[in-house]
């Protein structure tokens, strides 16, 4: 990590920043300030006001009160095209790039001194020539419709060296990616950096901020609570506690081992794709007991949401049977599944989950108004629902002005929160939970970690699907690897060594490790 100097006017001085929402706070009274050629993480929990801060960087909010100064100057950035005038570009948590466009459409989109009938031969070699010199490869002509999500990325990122942007700002730019896209990423980022740019990083993964940032700032509740040097930080232990303002768990408490009767029994499961090739299912079998949390490890794409899918009825699968809860659920309808007893936290909780203009109270009892917990002869007990709700909310940190706020006002982090608190509070003895974590500060994730375990030591069969060998280790019981459709090895936990597991995910066999 190279040295910065603190003695040149900073690149970005943001003083005594406040901005409101209708109910919320989401910055309070925040200073911030860059160097030329520093990285700056921005910590905080979800919700904390991360976000708010940085579109007002870049004039997609404005500020109710204090000023930013760019360069020495005071500014006065009222949209995205201002603040790239000075140099400064964003690569949002959601991406803003037009599906139905080409890669090269897409990053002179929007620019200011763009000629009506842009030159496009001009403007492909450009691209081809700056995706040569940082090494991000992508291809100039085709559709972001038809990209993969770290595909995307890079299309953002080479959008704002298109443009020259010396200031980066990077909102949670690993959170959706594959740990080889992250790997991929945090090269490229290094080489931007290696030319003097300078980088505010917004992450919740702590080796990240440790690996790339010369200061970490920590907002919580809007306000910003401590500005230090990277270098100083001991633990990262001390990090996570700042952000959450409590002394998080790294441990979690569970109950003894102690399977009970099979709830999921897969049996030669085969899956082939639309179209032919090779199975997306390779003959997969296994069973999880209640009381049992079966893990899944494995890099995205290799079956691991087919699998998930095809327990959930969401995929027709070509051979195989599956048993839930004792019965033949082979291609059955997702609603039938449901019925069984199955509850289901999807990978992609933008498009499914949550009624948006629903409030967070009804979003979190909707699965349950006509159990005896919240209704009694058919009629819905407001009270009781208000209280359920309330209880989910401080279980799982959803921050929210009250339980009538809609759920779209909410925060990314927060939104899945609530699907996660509603599905693993819900769950009829089998719950089926895929990246459950991804995306999430620390406290949340502790709190969706800890509710799995709970859930298994009330009896559930857990189905859990993650990136992170870590939270496997942490969390689950048993632990199958899937490389290609197919399942390399099924491990006791106690027993599962980081390597090896590592070693069946590149697809390497047992017989050869
Ligand atoms: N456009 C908006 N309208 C209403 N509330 C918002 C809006 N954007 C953010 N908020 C609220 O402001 C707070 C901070 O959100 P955000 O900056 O997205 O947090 P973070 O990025 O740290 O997770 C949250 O309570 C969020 O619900
Ligand atoms: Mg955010």
């Amino acid at each position: 990590m190279s040295e910065i100097t603190t003695d040149e006017t900073p690149v970005v001085r943001m003083v005594n920043i406040t901005k409101h929402f209708p109910g919320v706070l989401a910055n309070d009274q925040v200073d911030l300030t860059l160097h030329r050629g520093e990285v700056l993480a921005l910590l905080g929990e979800n919700g904390a006001g991360k976000s708010t801060l940085m579109n007002m960087l870049v004039g997609l909010y404005q500020a109710d009160s204090g000023e930013i100064y760019v360069k020495g100057e005071l500014a006065d950035i009222n949209s995205p095209q201002d603040s790239m005038a000075l140099g400064i570009g964003m690569i949002h948590q959601e991406f803003m790039l037009v599906g139905n466009m080409s890669v090269a459409e897409n990053i002179v989109l929007g620019m200011k001194d763009l000629p009506f009938v842009p030159p496009m031969a001009e403007i492909r070699e450009k691209i081809t020539e700056l995706s040569k010199r940082y090494g991000l490869q992508v291809y100039p002509d085709k559709i972001i419709q038809d990209l993969s999500v770290g595909e995307q990325q890079r299309v953002e990122i080479l959008k704002l060296l298109y443009r020259g942007a010396d200031i980066l700002i990077l909102d949670e730019p690993t959170a959706v990616l594959t740990p080889g896209e992250a790997r991929d990423l945090n090269e490229i980022l290094k080489k931007m950096l290696a030319e003097g740019k300078s980088a505010i990083f917004i992450t919740h993964k702590m080796d990240e901020v440790m690996e790339f940032s010369h200061t970490v700032q920590v907002l919580r509740r809007g306000k910003s609570v401590s500005v230090c040097p990277t270098k100083s930080i001991k633990r990262v232990q001390d990090l996570a506690n700042m952000m959450v303002g409590r002394d998080v768990l790294f441990s979690l408490e569970r109950g003894p081992y102690n399977p009970g009767e099979v709830k999921v029994e897969v049996k030669d499961l085969l899956a082939l794709p639309v179209g032919g090739g090779k199975p997306v299912l390779d003959n997969i079998s296994f069973s999880i007991r209640g009381g049992e949390i079966f893990g899944i490890a494995g890099v995205a794409g290799n079956g691991q949401q087919q699998l998930t899918e095809a327990i959930t009825g969401l995929l027709k699968v070509n051979g195989g049977t599956i048993y839930l809860n004792g019965k033949d659920m082979t291609n059955k309808t997702p609603l039938q599944i449901i019925k069984t007893g199955v509850s289901h936290i999807p990978a992609d909780r933008g498009r499914m989950g949550v009624v948006g203009d629903m409030s967070v109270g009804d979003n979190l009892s909707m699965k349950k108004y006509r159990t005896v917990e919240l209704s009694a002869h058919n009629i819905i007990k407001r009270g009781l629902v208000r209280k359920f709700a309330d209880r989910l909310i401080e279980l799982f940190t959803i921050k929210t002005p009250n339980q009538d706020t809609s759920v779209k006002f909410l925060s990314g982090g927060n939104i899945q929160k609530t699907i996660l608190a509603r599905e693993i509070d819900s769950c009829g003895g089998i719950l089926v939970a895929v990246y459950p974590s991804r995306g999430l500060d620390v406290g949340a994730t502790e709190a969706v970690r800890q509710n799995l375990i709970k859930q298994r030591d009330k009896g559930c069969a857990v189905l859990l699907v993650s990136e992170e060998l870590e939270e496997l280790l942490m969390v689950a019981d048993k632990i199958a690897v899937m490389f290609e459709g197919r399942i390399m090895d099924i491990i006791d936990a106690k027993d599962a060594k980081t390597e090896e597991l590592g070693m069946l995910m590149a697809g390497v066999e047992r017989r050869d490790i």
